[in-house]
């Protein structure tokens, strides 16, 4: 069947079927899936499909090959029993947003050309600024990714703290190993490589020492450089470490310096009571990321930059163009092409703004409850099992061992992640600290429950029996 540009409705309807009960099959199976799918991965015969020759497909005939070569491939995010890297999920609510967006295609960029689709983004800024604590005056910007939310943050901090090619050697920053390297990445790309970078000593749960930052900025103030940005983390990446931000904000206000905090994936954890505890004082900062691909469990392709003093994000980011001219006059509310280096681009708003209003907020706050008591659970049992924790947990992330008291302790270890991957339920990868090899769990995922959770211990706990106590006692 070759279809036209504009499908009839009925050729919309015979497309949606097949759509439908693809993805519907998909998440049916999915608790029965493998989480990860073990493999090299060479290209086969049927991978050449994927190739754009000027073949017609039908819809079956791709949805097919997705199956095949696609959902039967390497991880899968939208498993529970996804527990590496940083989950989210992909709640399913969130795909029919971004089926009406691209259906519809509003441009979301000025307030001119959509002002109700820019309304609504601005609701959901609205709502993340003062979930965080901010005050009026703030503003934000929806972002692909919190990679390009800690782009905008540190272009924004660049430009407020008039950091420009004669003074850039003599800048200071300030961060701890545990950053991002989205962060290391962004500075490259926003010209600020050639700043000072320190790295600031941790506590032993890898969160900043506050005092530690405060001498340094003291002492490279006084050797005559100018200390301009601290960088902090609301759950790090490796360890979920959450960095004292009331005490760094201290820092920051006392020595004036611009605080940016990547809560890319810890952020979204403000909505319980346990985590506005452990946030405390970031709404002190000048510039937050959130992740709602994270924290909210939305699909790939949502973050978000906030800025305490939206005319900071306007200055880095506003310019002007001629055949703009038709949108000046319209100031009702900021357009997000004045805040972020972006022009055309999707209606994202509408995939987070649809599961919020049918969900309701509390729903999440439940969900990332849950996650937490998850964690909690997963800690208590392996350490029951003679592992050792490499942090107390802060949030969702931990990291652990198994110490076998001799050399071989890294290369046992490995042996154990190469069975969980070999069996496939679930996934679980691994961080590298100090040059020493840990396991590693994060448990983010909307759909993880403690089912997953014990058949990861069951694998660790085989594992165990077989390559450690039965070699011990044979
Ligand atoms: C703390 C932190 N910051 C930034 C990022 C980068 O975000 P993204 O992958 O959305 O670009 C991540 C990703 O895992 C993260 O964990």
């Amino acid at each position: 069947m070759i279809y036209g540009l504009e499908p009839s409705k009925a050729e919309r309807q015979a497309l949606r079927k097949e759509l439908i009960e693809y993805t519907d099959d998909f998440l049916e199976a999915l608790s029965d899936e493998p989480a990860y799918v073990a493999g090299k991965y060479d290209k086969t015969a049927e991978d050449h499909q994927f190739e754009i020759d000027g073949d017609i497909k039908s819809f079956k005939e791709m949805l097919q090959l997705m199956v095949n070569r696609v959902d039967r491939t390497g991880l899968n995010p939208a498993s529970g029993g996804h527990l590496g890297y940083i989950p989210g999920g992909g709640i399913y609510t969130a795909a029919l947003g971004d089926y009406i967006a691209a259906v519809t295609n509003r441009y979301a960029g000025v307030f001119f050309a959509s002002p109700g689709a820019v309304r609504m983004e601005n609701a959901l800024i609205d709502w993340v600024g003062k979930t965080l604590g901010y005050q009026e005056g703030f503003g934000g910007n929806l972002t692909s990714g919190g990679s390009l939310a800690n782009l905008i943050g540190l272009f924004t901090a660049r430009i407020a703290k008039g950091i420009h090619s004669k003074n850039v050697t003599q800048a200071v920053i300030y961060t701890t190993t545990q950053s991002h390297h989205s962060i290391i990445k962004a500075l490259r790309v926003i010209g600020l490589e050639e700043c000072i970078l320190r790295y600031v000593d941790m506590d032993d749960n890898f969160r900043m020492d506050a005092s530690a930052l405060k001498y340094q900025i003291e002492s490279d103030a006084k050797a005559g450089l100018y200390p301009f940005l601290i960088i902090a983390n609301a759950g790090s990446t490796d360890v979920g470490a959450v960095d004292p931000l009331d005490a760094v904000a201290d820092v920051a206000a006392e020595m004036n310096l611009w605080l940016h905090v990547d809560a890319a994936y810890g952020g979204f954890f403000i909505l319980t009571t346990y985590g506005k505890q452990k946030l405390k004082g970031i709404e002190r900062a000048d510039s937050i990321v959130l992740d709602p691909h994270k924290g909210l469990f939305l699909p790939y392709g949502s973050g978000i930059i906030m800025v305490k003093d939206v005319h900071h994000l306007l200055e880095a980011n506003s310019y002007e163009a001629g055949y703009m001219q038709d949108t000046r006059d319209w100031h009702q509310e900021w357009s997000p092409t004045e805040l972020s280096p972006e022009m055309s681009r999707n209606f994202r708003g509408l995939r987070m703004w649809i599961p919020l209003k049918l969900h309701g907020v509390k729903a999440f706050e439940e969900a990332l409850n849950e996650k937490l008591d998850l964690l909690q659970y997963f800690c208590f049992k392996i350490k029951q099992m003679g592992f050792e924790l490499g942090n107390h947990p802060d949030l969702t992330v931990a990291i652990f061992r198994f110490n076998t008291g001799d050399e071989n302790r890294d290369a046992f270890n490995k042996k154990i992640l190469s069975q969980i991957h070999d069996d496939g339920r679930v996934f679980i990868s691994s961080t590298e600290i100090n040059h020493e090899f840990w396991l590693r769990i994060a448990v983010l995922s909307f759909r993880t429950q403690k089912k997953e959770i014990k058949i990861l211990l069951g694998i660790i706990k085989k594992s165990l029996d077989t390559f450690y106590y039965s070699k011990k006692h044979s």
